[in-house]
């Protein structure tokens, strides 16, 4: 079971079970983590903007040229941005931690 830490705008850590399979949009979700996700994981939004750690980055697929389209609408876009619905889980990415970001637009 790969698990998630995720990092609150205020620098407080909570880290969570995850299971494989599910994105770090729906694992924030089940646990009351702040990350809007508006278009429910369709690519329709970028309120799911997650900023991976450095660390961690590498180890994800690249995003897709929708992915990234979406992303350069996002709010405080960063180099390790992604789109929290489109990394889902496995046991490589066992201990991932992403940063939520302070503020969302959501742009429809
Ligand atoms: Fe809308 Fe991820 S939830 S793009």
């Amino acid at each position: 079971m790969p698990k998630v830490v995720f990092v609150n705008p205020d620098g407080s850590e909570k880290e969570v079970e995850a299971a494989n399979g599910l994105s770090i949009l729906e694992v924030a979700h089940k646990n009351d983590i702040e990350l809007e996700g508006a278009c429910e994981g369709s690519m329709a939004c970028s309120t799911c903007h997650v900023i991976v750690d450095d660390e961690w980055f590498d180890e994800l697929d690249e995003p897709t040229e929708e992915e990234e389209d979406m992303l350069d609408l996002a709010f405080g876009l960063q180099e390790t941005s992604r789109l929290g619905c489109q990394i889902i889980l496995n046991d490589e990415l066992d201990g991932i931690k992403v940063h939520v970001p302070a503020e969302t637009r959501n742009i429809g």
